[in-house]
């Protein structure tokens, strides 16, 4: 991935087929799932981002032997060597923490730097590391990292403060190899927990409930390698490509795309007057875009509620709509901070506390040069881009290049006027 800046020349309408790929958020907690069991595992339509080349990074520094070509990572783990997931590797990646769970279940200890922080908030781990107490390990924290200890993780009835995504995977993979019955209550249910689920089980694993908030793991002895598994669609990128095509008057054709996973989306799509039609057997989805958008009211929650890591693409969205829109961001304390570059490019925003308020009527999109703070604000920057007369040049693209799989060139297929410019 190169880093540099992104030129977009605004009024182009995106007409054409686009291929989503594999999901960067179910892809993650699968490689890490590799390091329960020993042998050589296979997972396929593993998306080109850099997320997944760090989360191999990170594999090979415990000792994994692993390749990623065309899209299919293949990881030996017979010979793991350390169980500690180290500093300069979780700065890179806070879901690196998912290496804890899967390395304390199999070895009975791990050690992974504490997480910082990043752009959209402070993100805690405390449910993370207060399941796993209650599976049994010992937790310390020290000098910056999380050292868990157990001699066999047993299983636990265990309530989660709050849904946490990677929290549920970390207590889940941890689980399948304790002694005895673990059940996680108050659990996501979001569409990459199933995923992981039906993966281990794969595996050899006993879990049952995923996608519920309940979720029951019987514990294994042993585990053995992912024989051939492949990752689902990313419901995120299909979710950007939704929106970039209703906000720009657009008519695409997604494939690879599972409309089920995003019933919230097209449901304010279709409210803010976009034309979708679903094909859930050929997995396409259909969306046409209006002359102009409705206003809508956008409130984040956990799945199946409307995504947080589609909140700022549905801002960008509605700055041009016929109406006063509002957005409430209800999962993270500070992921609103696209709004200060939409203002640059003339969005009429105003945030008080975790509500922005988009007046469409007021707004006049000018291309400006901006800068993208996290993953999915640099997506929404892109399609206030493609809204806007005139050019728009956005840096800070190392945060898109994250979780987005050549998302330029499928953009620059469907006629969108999108070019990388390497000087950073
Ligand atoms: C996952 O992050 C995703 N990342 C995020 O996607 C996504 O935005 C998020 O879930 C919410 O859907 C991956 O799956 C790799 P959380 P995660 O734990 O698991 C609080 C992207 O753009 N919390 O569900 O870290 C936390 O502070 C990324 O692809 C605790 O308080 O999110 C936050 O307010 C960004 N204590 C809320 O829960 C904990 O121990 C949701 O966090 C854990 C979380």
């Amino acid at each position: 991935m190169r880093p540099g800046r992104l030129i977009i020349k605004g009024g182009c309408r995106p007409v054409g087929k686009v291929e989503i790929s594999g999901a960067k958020n179910a892809a993650l907690p699968l490689l890490m799932a590799t390091l329960l069991a020993k042998g050589e595992h296979r997972i396929s339509n593993v998306p080109d981002v850099t997320d997944v080349h760090t989360a191999k990074k990170l594999l090979e520094v415990l000792g994994a032997k692993a390749t990623f070509s065309d899209q299919t990572m293949t990881i030996d783990t017979t010979a793991l060597s350390q169980t500690k997931a180290p500093d300069e590797i979780v700065r890179q990646m806070r879901a690196s923490i998912l290496a804890l769970g899967p390395l304390l279940a199999r070895f009975g200890e791990a050690e992974a730097a504490m997480p910082g922080g990043c752009a959209i908030g402070e993100r805690p781990v405390n449910i993370h590391l207060d399941g796993l107490s209650a599976l049994g390990a010992m937790i310390g924290v020290e000098k910056g990292y999380i050292r868990a200890k157990a001699n066999r993780l047993a299983g636990a009835r265990i309530r989660l403060d709050f849904p946490t995504v990677t929290g549920t995977e970390n207590l889940m993979m941890a689980a399948t190899l304790a002694r005895g019955k673990t059940i996680i209550e108050n659990a996501a249910q979001e569409p990459e927990i199933v995923d992981l689920s039906s993966a281990l089980n794969a595996m050899g694993a006993q879990i049952s409930g995923a996608g519920t908030e309940q979720i029951k793991i019987e514990g294994v002895r042993e585990l053995h390698p992912l024989q051939d598994y492949e990752v689902m669609g990313d419901r995120v990128e299909a979710g950007t490509f939704l929106i970039a095509a209703a906000a720009t008057r657009g008519d695409l054709l997604l494939e690879r795309a599972n409309s089920e996973y995003l019933i919230a989306t097209t449901a304010l799509l279709r409210q803010a007057g976009a034309v979708i039609e679903a094909d859930p057997a050929a997995r396409t989805i259909r969306v046409k875009g209006p002359e102009r958008l409705k206003s809508i009211h956008v409130v984040t929650a956990p799945y199946p509620g409307f995504p947080t890591d589609l909140q700022a693409q549905m801002m960008a969205a509605v700055t041009t709509a016929n109406g006063r829109s509002t957005i409430r961001e209800e999962i993270f304390e500070n992921r609103l901070m696209q709004v200060k570059e939409m203002q640059k490019m003339g969005a009429a925003i105003t945030v008080r506390g975790n509500m922005a308020e988009v007046n469409g009527l007021a707004s006049s999109l000018r291309g400006s040069e901006v800068r993208a703070m996290d993953l999915r604000a640099s997506a929404s920057l892109i399609i206030l881009g493609m809204m806007a007369e005139g050019t728009t040049e956005i840096t800070g693209i190392e945060h898109l290049d994250r979780g987005y799989e050549r998302i330029e060139q499928k953009l620059a297929a469907v006629g969108v006027d999108i070019s990388r410019l390497d000087i950073s």
